[in-house]
């Protein structure tokens, strides 16, 4: 499974990135919008620091403004992915932006239909949204399995983003569950470096080794 950062913090993305890992981000309109920043500057900064896919998302809901959105950021870099909601003129979008090879990433997918749609109207990338599907009280672990096993019975080429992650065990989830990919907010990315037996180890490696001096 790869790693993706869901954040458009730039000081965040920059510390994950250094650590190796990290194969692309993916953005949404509210973490855009905490920022307080140029949303098309923001986009170019991350492409400038990540080797791998951006998700941007359009915030138009009509065909022609998702289109002119889309265009405009797909500009920005080669590895701008176009973001946009599962919604019937999403699915015309995701169709005509993939005929003309432009990426992108199917979002606020809460079923396994709206996956396939997305996968055959020709979306690169489809991202359920776990966490808010446990949220409304059921299993966004089923969902993604679900689509895991809809994709492979096809051999579907899209690729399943596993999105709205909240905490270190929905990410070994996802990976068991055999997502591609988990986009996985900065938080919960220091929340799986970090273990209490790792740092008690280095304490007692530097005290013995002291102590030895
Ligand atoms: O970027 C999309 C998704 O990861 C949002 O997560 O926590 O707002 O449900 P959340």
């Amino acid at each position: 499974m790869r790693i993706f950062i869901d954040s458009a913090n730039i000081e965040e993305i920059r510390e994950i990135n250094n650590m190796g890992f990290l194969a692309g981000v993916t953005t949404n309109p509210s973490l855009v919008a905490k920022e307080k920043r140029d949303y098309h500057q923001v986009i170019r900064e991350i492409a400038a620091i990540v080797d791998g896919p951006i998700s941007a998302e359009v915030i138009s809901l009509d065909l022609d403004g998702m289109l002119q959105e889309a265009e405009v950021l797909a500009q920005i870099h080669t590895n701008v992915v176009i973001k946009i909601p599962l919604t019937a003129t999403g699915l015309q979008a995701i169709s005509i932006l993939s005929k003309k090879e432009i990426a992108t990433n199917a979002t606020l997918i809460f079923s396994a239909n709206q996956a396939i749609l997305a996968a055959r109207a020709g979306a690169s990338y489809v991202s359920p949204f776990l966490g808010r599907v446990d949220d409304n009280g059921n299993d966004g672990m089923i969902l993604l399995n679900d689509i895991v096993t809809v994709f492979d019975n096809y051999m579907l080429d899209t690729e399943i983003i596993a999105a709205s992650i909240r905490h270190p065990m929905h990410v070994i989830q996802a990976a068991k569950n055999g997502s591609h990919i988990a986009t996985i907010p900065y938080k919960v990315i220091k929340q799986m470096i970090k273990h209490p037996m790792t740092d008690a180890g280095i304490e007692k490696f530097l005290r013995d080794w002291k102590e030895s001096m």
